[in-house]
């Protein structure tokens, strides 16, 4: 896709990979609309792209899932690109893991992307647009002490696969990034648990700019060869 003057909603835009992501897209032209939780962190990401259009949402709320992405096309006349960063984290033995830490990471991290995805599509059809959605390595390599955010993500890419099949015919590209481990502090802010050892990071940037290549050139998947330690877009 053409990114300069096409329209993009960041979800997530107030985290460390959302706001990235967001600064890349408005530099590369696109007119951004962003979504998050914390309102201060929002603003802030707005005012650094000369004052985007923003919103505050909650992600175990579906209403507001859905109402976030309709006030989005909205504000920008029609929506070219939606992309989802949001996202939690928790660690720990599956045993010790509390019921309501794998409701969280399956509403926030599952629920919450497929409903912000349903929402989006009647959009990106008009225009033959991208639903780009952050899971995670995990999604391919399932890990000991991370078993429910593992499935969370597992789960999600599996919807991503599926609606891509659906999608293509209606002229919409769904892409999952699969990124490795990053050093966002998203491991600092879990809901439980202390991660276990863990490769070292990948490098952000080379992150942030690897999605905006897979967004521009309608990738299918950004993936990590754990052998290789390399980023791979699948097309
Ligand atoms: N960091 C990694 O190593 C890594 C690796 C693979 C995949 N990922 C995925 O990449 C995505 C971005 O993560 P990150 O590393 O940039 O972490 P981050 O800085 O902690 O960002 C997480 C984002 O999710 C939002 N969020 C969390 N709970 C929410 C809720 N209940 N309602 C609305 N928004 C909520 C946060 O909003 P507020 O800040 O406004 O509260 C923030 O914008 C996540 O899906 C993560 O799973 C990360």
């Amino acid at each position: 896709m053409r990114l300069r003057n096409k329209n993009a909603l960041v979800v997530g835009a107030s985290g460390t990979l959302g706001g990235k992501l967001a600064h890349k897209l408005h530099e590369a032209g696109m007119n951004t609309y962003l979504a998050g939780r914390d309102r201060d962190a929002l603003a802030a990401v707005s005012s650094e792209l000369g004052g985007a259009a923003h919103s505050t949402f909650e992600a175990i709320d579906t209403d507001s899932c859905r109402r976030v992405v309709e006030t989005a096309a909205d504000s920008l006349a029609g929506l070219d690109l939606v992309l989802v960063a949001t996202g939690v984290a928790a660690f720990g033995p599956t045993a010790n893991t509390e019921d309501a830490v794998t409701e969280h990471l399956l509403t926030v991290n599952t629920l919450a992307p497929v409903v912000l995805g349903r929402a989006s599509l009647p959009h990106l059809e008009q225009r033959g647009g991208t639903l780009a959605v952050l899971s995670a390595i995990l999604a391919d390599h399932p890990t000991a002490g991370m078993a429910d955010y593992s499935a969370s993500k597992a789960a999600l890419s599996a919807w991503l696969t599926a609606t891509r099949r659906e999608a293509r015919r209606r002229g919409v590209d769904v892409f999952d990034i699969r990124p490795p481990h990053v050093a966002t502090g998203l491991a600092e802010r879990a809901l439980s648990g202390t991660p276990p050892r863990t490769p070292p990071a990948a490098d952000t940037d080379e992150v942030v700019e690897t999605i905006v290549s897979g967004i521009r050139d309608s990738a299918h998947e950004l993936r990590y060869d754990l052998d290789e330690q390399q980023l791979r877009l699948v097309f």
